[in-house]
């Protein structure tokens, strides 16, 4: 079925064998794409399968020897280590075995790359909501470049991708530079600055990610009512993001020094009283910055008892401008002037006074006038009876002034006696009073 072609071919296959044979040998180059870290060690293998004698080897690259290693040579392998590999190592190595003068060579690609720390992420002092902030990454000893991506990160949601690196032949630093704006929503999660150097063509991939260390910037509250009834239980608990976390604290202000009063971030008030109003402090820090919150506790109880108090000293007199006031030393409370069992016209003067004028007071504006306080919790009053005195129509003048009387008669006459000028002045004021019936007010 072969034919003579075909023996022929099987007879030469078979000659050339013989020829070749103790120069068909093989050289094994390992590894052959080493892929190494710059500064690290790189040992290369070149190994001949079969030869008879030792076998002489040649490093080289292109055409020129390789001096950049040591090299071990026994009879079948030769063993070449380059330490402290770097860019310029970046290169196809020749190992060429010489066998009773036959010669085969064999390439290895070595590949470097420099990616040697986690980029470093410069503090952010304070991240405040919707404040924008200049936030920068930098990856140092990085090689190729042109290779690098730079992505930045709020949880896991990527804010901003760079990868522009210019290629250089030389270990180079790169930054990243990005302005962020904080949204509410993003406080809490971790801003971290994620760097890849990626040759794909040979399978290289390496990821490293740093977090930002920021100052807590914006401080939120669990609950915006700050009002405690006395006797009422009131929790509040500070929020504040940062990274390392804030160490959150509330402080009570307005008294010296300021009183830690809490171990943590809830500030707890069981059974309110009145010395635990006033204003708190949230304090929240760590090692880059710190932020506080004051927040204003407010203990509702019975309002105070007001105070009414009427223009005049004594009673008014029918005619006269009076004002009754209404006062509270307690600004939480609402107040009210009016007359009892109806509803007066009071003018609010300020959040702590009101006022009732009655410019011409008559006797049935005479009663029991009401200032009231109330508040959520509950109604204080105070009371004022007024009564309105008859104002007196003036007695009409008699036609001779009584008190001039004894002055301008007295010298006249002389001899008349005291007595009868006395009598005669009770008989004068008597008629008089007669004439003029009605009610003698002496004022
Ligand atoms: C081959 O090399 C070894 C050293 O590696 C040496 O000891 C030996 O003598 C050599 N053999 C010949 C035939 O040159
Ligand atoms: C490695 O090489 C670099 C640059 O050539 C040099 O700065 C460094 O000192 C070397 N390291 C060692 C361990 O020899
Ligand atoms: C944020 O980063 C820090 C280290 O910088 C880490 O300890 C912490 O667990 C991270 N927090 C989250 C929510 O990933
Ligand atoms: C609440 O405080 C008041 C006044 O200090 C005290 O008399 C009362 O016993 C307290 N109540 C409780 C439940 O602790
Ligand atoms: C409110 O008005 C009263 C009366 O004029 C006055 O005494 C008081 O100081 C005022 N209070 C405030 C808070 O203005
Ligand atoms: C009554 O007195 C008040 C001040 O006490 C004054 O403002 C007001 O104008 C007076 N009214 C009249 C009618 O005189
Ligand atoms: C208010 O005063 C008048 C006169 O002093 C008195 O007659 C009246 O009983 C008083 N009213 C009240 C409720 O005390």
């Amino acid at each position: 079925m072969c034919g003579v072609k075909c023996i022929t071919f099987a007879l030469w296959i078979n000659i050339l064998s013989v020829i070749t044979d103790k120069n068909d040998f093989k050289v094994e180059l390992t590894p052959r794409m080493p892929v190494n870290h710059v500064g690290a060690d790189l040992e290369l293998t070149c190994r001949v399968n079969a030869c008879p004698v030792n076998v002489t080897f040649q490093w080289r690259v292109l055409l020129d020897n390789f001096h950049g290693g040591i090299s071990k040579n026994e009879q079948t392998v030769s063993r070449l280590l380059i330490r402290n590999i770097t860019v310029k190592h970046n290169i196809a190595l020749v190992c060429k075995a010489t066998c009773e003068g036959n010669s085969r060579e064999n390439t290895s690609y070595i590949k470097v790359f420099s990616f040697p720390q986690d980029p470093v992420l410069g503090k952010i002092k304070s991240l405040i909501a919707n404040q924008t902030q200049t936030l920068n990454c930098t990856v140092h000893n990085v090689y190729p470049v042109e290779r690098i991506k730079i992505e930045w990160l709020r949880g896991d949601e990527t804010l901003h991708v760079d990868d522009t690196g210019f290629p250089s032949d030389s270990v180079q630093s790169y930054s990243s530079v990005f302005n962020y704006t904080p949204s509410v929503w993003d406080l809490g999660k971790n801003i971290s600055c994620k760097a890849t150097l990626n040759i794909t063509e040979i399978g290289l991939e390496k990821t490293r990610n740093s977090n930002a260390e920021y100052g807590p910037g914006t401080i939120t509250l669990s609950n915006n009512n700050h009002s405690v009834k006395l006797g009422e239980h009131l929790e509040i608990t500070c929020h504040a993001d940062g990274n390392p976390k804030p160490t959150i604290l509330w402080w009570k202000e307005e008294t010296e020094p300021a009183q830690n009063k809490s171990q943590n971030e809830k500030l707890i008030i069981n059974n309110a009283s009145w010395s635990q109003a006033g204003w708190y402090r949230c304090d929240a820090r760590n090692a880059v910055g710190s932020q506080q919150m004051r927040v204003k506790v407010i203990v509702l109880g019975p309002p105070n008892i007001p105070k009414i108090q009427l223009s005049h000293t004594g009673d008014p007199k029918e005619g006269e401008n009076i004002t009754i006031l209404c006062s509270s030393d307690d600004g939480s409370a609402g107040l009210t002037l009016y007359r009892q069992s109806q509803s007066a016209v009071s003018r609010a003067l300020n959040e702590s006074a009101v006022l009732l004028n009655i410019p011409s007071v008559q006797i049935t504006d005479g009663g029991i006038y009401i200032c009231e306080a109330k508040n959520g919790v509950g109604t204080e009053r105070s009371t004022i009876n007024i009564t309105v005195e008859a104002q007196v129509k003036l007695v009409k003048k008699p036609d001779l002034p009584v008190a001039i009387l004894p002055v301008a008669i007295l010298p006249a006459v002389g001899s008349v006696s005291l007595l009868t000028i006395a009598g005669l002045l009770i008989r004068y004021c008597r008629n008089k009073a007669r004439t003029n019936s009605g009610d003698i007010t002496l004022s």
